[in-house]
């Protein structure tokens, strides 16, 4: 994918020109259809996605966690925990985003430490949310 789209995107706009373009290389930008499910909660984890147009909505079992559109990213905690999809996440609207592949993507997080640091606080504010109350 162009180097470029991924200045949209905070967890990767601070990368030097360079990294960004090797991010690039192991990303594609896809279109996706209102109601598609992206994540499926309790099944394995292998790509991991950020938004670039459109909304997602984040559930787990019953209960409604959050939205998410253009900037944000997901499927972050499968793939970093090697755990299990902690939520479903289903497209909303005609979505474009950004994905890659779980080694693509862990191999990322562990060369480039702004983006490893961007991801560990989103993973910090979601398990929050995902606790148990009480
Ligand atoms: P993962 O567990 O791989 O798959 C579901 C994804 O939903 C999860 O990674 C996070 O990226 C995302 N997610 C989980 N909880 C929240 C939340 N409270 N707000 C936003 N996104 C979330």
């Amino acid at each position: 994918m162009e180097e470029e789209r991924l200045r949209q995107i905070p967890v990767f706009a601070r990368l030097s020109k360079k990294q960004r373009k090797l991010v690039a290389q192991t990303a594609d930008e896809i279109d996706i259809r209102p109601g598609t499910q992206l994540c499926r909660e309790g099944e394995s984890a292998y790509e991991f996605f950020a938004i670039l147009e459109g909304t997602a909505k984040v559930v787990r079992g019953d209960q409604y966690l959050n939205d998410l559109g253009p900037g944000e990213f997901f499927g972050e905690m499968g793939l970093l925990s090697k755990s299990p999809r902690n939520a479903s996440v289903i497209a909303q609207t005609p979505m474009t985003a950004v994905v890659m592949t779980g080694p693509a993507f862990r191999h990322i997080a562990r060369e480039m430490p702004e983006v490893a640091k961007r991801l560990r606080s989103a993973i910090e504010e979601r398990r929050h949310w995902l606790e148990p109350v009480g």
